[in-house]
C-alpha cells in the first residue's frame, strides 16, 4: 500500500469505524498509554508533536502529562478522526498544555519550523510506505537533544488478539495473497531490528526498543457474541472478512465464539498484547 492508499483507508469505512470506537479504543488502549508514557521519560518537553494521532485521546493524556506550560499538535490524515479529535478542544483544562489538531501526511508534511522537543505516537507510525523516508521527515522537525517516543505492535504471532480471530476466520475463507511482512499496517514495524535500521538511517541515535506485554479487555459488552463482533471491528480480521455473505460471516462468528470462550469474563475478551516502545533521540 502506498500512503496513498493509506490516506484513503482512514478517510474510508476504516477512518469512520475507528471515529465511531474512539472511546471504546481510548478506555482499551489507556493502560498502554500510561505504560508508554511512564516509559517515555517526556518530563520537562515543552513541545510535542503526536503523530497519527487519530481521535485525539493520546493527545490528551500527553496534554495532561505535560501541563500548562506546554504545547500539543496532533497531526493525521484521517478526516473523521480529526473531526473527534477537534471535539476534544473544548474539554482541556487549565492544568493541560496547549493542543491543537492538524490534517496532514507526516511522511510529506513540511514542518515550518524544527523546535519540536518531543515525538510521540501511539500505533500511528506504521502505515508508512517508505519507512525511512517518512522518519527522515519527521526527523527535521526536532532541534537538537530532542525525544521520539511511540509504541507499535510486535508480530501477528504474539498477539493473540489479532492472530486468534485471523487464524479463525481463515478456516471459513480462500488462502489471502501472500503479503509483504513489512507492507504498511499494524505489524509493519514488528521486527525490532529493522525499526533500528530505519530510525538510524533516519538520524536518531539512543535506540532503544522494549517489550511490554500484558493481557488487554477487548470487546466490552454484555455477551459474548456481542463481544468478538466488536473485537473484529480492529485489526486485520476485520479487512478480511469485509464484504463477505451474511452465512459465512455467520460461520466465521459461531467458530470465534467458540474459540475465544475461554477468554471471556467479565463483559470483556482479555487477550494478550505484545508491543514495542520505541524511543530514540536527537544529537
Ligand atoms: C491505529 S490508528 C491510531 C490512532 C491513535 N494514535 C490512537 O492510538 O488512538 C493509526 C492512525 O495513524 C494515522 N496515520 C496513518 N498514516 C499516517 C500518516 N502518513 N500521517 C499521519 N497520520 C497517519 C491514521 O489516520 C490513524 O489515525
Amino acid at each position: 500500500m502506498s500512503n496513498s492508499e493509506q490516506i484513503e483507508y482512514w478517510n474510508g469505512e476504516a477512518g469512520e469505524r475507528w471515529a465511531r470506537e474512539d472511546e471504546t479504543m481510548a478506555r482499551l488502549l489507556h493502560p498502554v498509554s500510561t505504560a508508554l508514557l511512564d516509559h517515555a521519560a517526556i518530563e520537562g518537553c515543552l513541545n510535542a508533536l503526536d503523530i497519527g494521532c487519530g481521535g485525539g485521546s493520546q493527545s490528551m493524556m500527553l496534554a495532561a502529562r505535560l501541563g500548562p506550560n506546554a504545547r500539543v499538535l496532533g497531526l493525521d490524515i484521517s478526516e473523521p478522526m480529526l473531526e473527534v479529535a477537534h471535539g476534544k478542544i473544548a474539554g482541556i483544562g487549565e492544568h493541560m498544555a496547549d493542543t491543537t489538531f492538524l490534517h496532514a501526511d507526516a511522511a510529506t508534511h513540511t514542518f515550518e519550523t524544527n523546535d519540536f522537543d518531543l515525538i510521540f505516537s501511539r500505533f500511528g507510525v506504521m502505515f508508512f510506505d517508505d519507512p525511512a523516508a517518512a522518519f527522515s521527515n519527521i526527523r527535521k522537525a526536532l532541534r537538537s537533544q530532542a525525544r521520539l517516543a511511540f509504541s507499535c505492535w510486535q508480530s501477528l504471532q504474539d498477539n493473540d488478539w489479532a492472530r486468534i480471530p485471523l487464524r479463525v476466520a481463515l478456516q471459513h475463507l480462500p488462502p489471502p495473497e501472500a503479503q509483504d511482512p513489512h507492507a504498511p499496517g499494524p505489524f509493519a514495524l514488528a521486527d525490532p531490528q529493522r525499526v533500528e535500521a530505519i530510525l538510524q538511517a533516519s538520524g536518531f541515535r539512543d535506540i532503544a526498543v522494549e517489550s511490554f506485554a500484558r493481557d488487554i479487555r477487548f470487546g466490552e459488552a454484555s455477551t459474548l457474541s456481542k463481544s468478538v463482533r466488536k473485537l473484529v471491528l480492529i485489526g486485520p480480521v476485520g479487512r478480511l472478512i469485509a464484504g463477505q455473505e451474511p452465512d459465512v460471516l455467520e460461520r466465521i462468528f459461531t467458530s470465534m465464539e467458540e474459540v475465544l470462550a475461554p477468554y471471556y469474563r467479565e463483559g470483556a475478551l482479555h487477550l494478550p498484547v505484545a508491543i514495542w516502545f520505541v524511543t530514540a533521540t536527537t544529537d
